[in-house]
């Protein structure tokens, strides 16, 4: 069984303004890099309690929403009929399990860090879009570890803007390009977070 890293924080997550308001300016940038219409199919990849996905849905067709988090899955369930599209919640590992569908983008905030083998899951991202279909993926930049003040089942410490690039580029990614999407005050320091956007 999968441990629920998010079991404890879920139902608090939104009240944090901070975090709201990196996801919202993640989103923003977001919607200026991908011009979304309404037949998309897209999947939000750790799509917690929605705060990406919600400002998304009214730009497209249909989402899927997949996290391994059933605590943050609830709260995302409770506010379904308020999104502006349809919604679908998928509780998987998405680093075990596969998802047997073609989306024509994936979006993603605040995920990557929690996941070992990025060049695998970039993998994973490019077998599961469309031709020309895209990806947008927002993650800190390189941090000193004092991002995290408990366990979240975390694997990076950020990541380096070029190494990522490089990571999805292996993995057959084109027309790649990474931006300053945000940046997160906290006590100890700030915490700059980018915007990865490439094509299949
Ligand atoms: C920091 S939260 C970000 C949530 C949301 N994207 C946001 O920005 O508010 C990371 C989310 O990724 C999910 N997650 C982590 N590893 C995952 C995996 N291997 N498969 C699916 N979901 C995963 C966690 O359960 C959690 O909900």
């Amino acid at each position: 069984m999968n441990t629920d890293y998010f079991a404890h924080k879920a139902s608090s997550y939104e009240q944090d303004p901070s975090r709201v308001d990196n996801v919202g300016n993640i989103a923003d940038s977001i919607l200026q890099s991908i011009d979304f219409d309404s037949s998309m199919h897209i999947m939000d990849f750790g799509s917690g309690t929605g705060l990406l996905l919600q400002k998304v849905a009214p730009y497209v067709a249909r989402i899927t929403a997949v996290d391994v988090s059933n605590a943050m899955n609830m709260q995302l369930q409770a506010k379904r009929n308020d999104l502006g599209c349809a919604i679908e919640i998928i509780e998987i590992d998405l680093a075990k399990a596969d998802i047997d569908y073609r989306f024509d983008g994936i979006i993603s905030s605040m995920t990557m860090h929690h996941i070992e083998n990025i060049e695998a899951m970039f993998g994973k991202f490019y077998s599961m879009l469309n031709d020309g279909g895209f990806i947008a993926i927002s993650d800190l930049d390189v941090e000193d570890g004092s991002f995290h003040t408990e366990d979240t089942g975390v694997f990076h410490f950020g990541f380096d803007r070029g190494e990522f690039a490089k990571l999805a580029s292996r993995a057959g990614f084109q027309t790649i390009r990474v931006s300053s999407a945000s940046s997160i005050r906290k006590p100890q320091g700030d915490f700059p977070v980018f915007l990865l956007t490439a094509t299949r």
